[in-house]
């Protein structure tokens, strides 16, 4: 019968046949360990020279690294270890006999993995960090549609900027002119939600970043989230009801892939809401009693984000930023005209920002300020505008970074792991 791996503890001591790849292999001579993998899991398969045909012999003494292989025996219950079980083979068929595989054992250079990227992905840790990835989207999308919120596509190709125009990536578009690929859907999805009440997207945005860390990509995935008549402080719990409904799920399904990635749960099983929550002003003071030297005013950089988390087991928010250097959607905060009703969500063991989110601006006029104040006056924010003049609400939205979410599950150093094809400054292929 033809199974999957995930499905072998349903099959001891049957006969089974499993269609995939040769993993890797070690032979004695006599005996042969054939690791196999099929996508869905890895198995040993062990076949011993005397007990089959000396044509299969010959195939598992031929069969290479990552050739294409159906195999057929019997399934057994490791003799040592709890939960594993072992193939033993009868058949060995070789669909195509693989060339040298230039992915081996030993140690390769972060450049080297990246150019052979589509070979790289059927490795073990790159197997888990997907599947990982994939139940992160899952989650996501159960946690906003348990809460009510309606899937809304936002448009990719746009005239405008969300996130100001310093990182836009433009392209031609007909007669149009120049348009610019998506920076976020938010300014989209605050129309939609005027319509469904509460929306969310998923889905590649870019930024023109000159920034060359662990934490960008030129191409990432968002899941902007805005619903009407929520404000700030409600927003900030939707937020942790998130991230903890995240962990739950990963902590609950990916146990193996967990184990693959050597990842301490400990750290994971800690994150429960509420989190940390410390206005700008506070985090401020905060680093500055640590001994920084950072002023009221300045964007928090990585090692402040660090210090600000060290003491932390659960995420936390710095929310309430000066206006002066955040965009022009958010909304100014009624006791203090200085500052808006924003909050960043930092991970904790060194994930940086995981989600950027605020209060939006509902008032026609100090909208309109807001937008010519950052230079982006025109036609592109009339209908952004309209929105202030047609049943305008008190609203608010975020959005999260998959990839760095995805890095900080699955304890990856540096996030271009954590997308199938990473797309950064220097690199676009394949
Ligand atoms: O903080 P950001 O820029 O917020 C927005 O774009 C809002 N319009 C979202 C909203 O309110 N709907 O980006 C949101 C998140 C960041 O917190 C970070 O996790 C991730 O997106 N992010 C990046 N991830 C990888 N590479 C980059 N270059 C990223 N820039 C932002
Ligand atoms: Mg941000």
């Amino acid at each position: 019968m033809y199974i999957l791996i995930k499905d072998i503890s349903d099959h001891v001591d049957k006969e089974v046949t499993i269609k995939g790849w040769l993993y890797n292999k070690r032979s004695s001579g006599k005996i042969g360990f054939l690791e196999l993998r099929d996508g869905t899991g890895f198995v040993q398969g062990v076949v011993v020279k005397n007990a089959v045909e000396e044509h299969i012999w010959e195939h598992v003494e031929k069969v290479t690294q990552e050739s294409s292989v159906i195999v057929t025996g019997d399934v057994s219950k490791h003799p040592k270890q709890e939960g594993v079980f072992e193939l033993q083979i009868k058949s060995l068929e070789i669909v195509q006999l693989a060339e040298e595989y230039p992915i081996t054992k030993k140690e390769h250079g972060p450049d080297f993995l990246l150019d052979n990227r589509h070979l790289w992905l059927r490795s073990k840790k790159q197997w888990a960090i997907q599947r990982v990835r994939d139940e992160v989207i899952q989650a996501i999308y159960d946690f906003y549609h348990n809460n009510g919120f309606v899937k809304i596509d936002t448009p990719i190709m746009t005239p405008n900027a969300c996130e100001g125009s310093t990182t836009l990536f433009g392209i031609e578009y007909f007669d149009e002119g120049e348009v610019f690929l998506s920076q976020s859907g938010q300014l989209y999805l605050e129309a939609a939600i005027m319509s469904v009440g509460r929306g969310f997207d998923f889905g590649p945005t870019f930024r023109a970043e000159k920034s060359k860390t662990k934490r960008h990509l030129t191409e990432f995935w968002m899941m902007d989230a805005e619903a009407a008549y929520v404000e700030h402080e409600e927003s900030m719990e939707i937020q942790e009801n998130m991230i903890v409904f995240i962990v739950e799920r990963i902590l609950e399904k990916c146990q193996s892939e967990l184990t693959i990635l050597e990842r301490d749960l400990e750290p994971l099983r800690k994150i429960k809401a509420p989190f940390t929550r410390l206005t700008y002003t506070e985090a401020i003071e905060k680093l500055n009693s640590l001994g920084s030297d950072i002023k009221f005013g300045e964007d928090l950089g990585n090692d402040d984000e660090g210090m600000l988390t060290e003491d932390s087991d659960v995420p936390v928010f710095i929310h309430k930023w000066p206006r002066e250097i955040k965009p022009f959607y958010m909304k100014v905060d009624p006791e203090n005209p200085d500052i808006v009703l924003n909050n960043d969500l930092i991970g904790v063991e060194g994930a940086g920002e995981l989600i950027g989110g605020s209060q939006r601006e509902d008032d026609h006029e100090i909208l309109k300020s807001a937008i010519k104040k950052e230079g982006l006056e025109g036609p592109e924010y009339q209908w952004y505008l309209d929105l202030r003049k047609y049943g305008s609400v008190p609203h608010s939205g975020f959005g999260l970074g998959l990839e760095r979410t995805v890095g900080w599950i699955c304890g990856v150093k540096h996030i271009r792991e954590t997308i199938p094809f990473p797309r950064m400054i220097n690199r676009v292929r394949p």
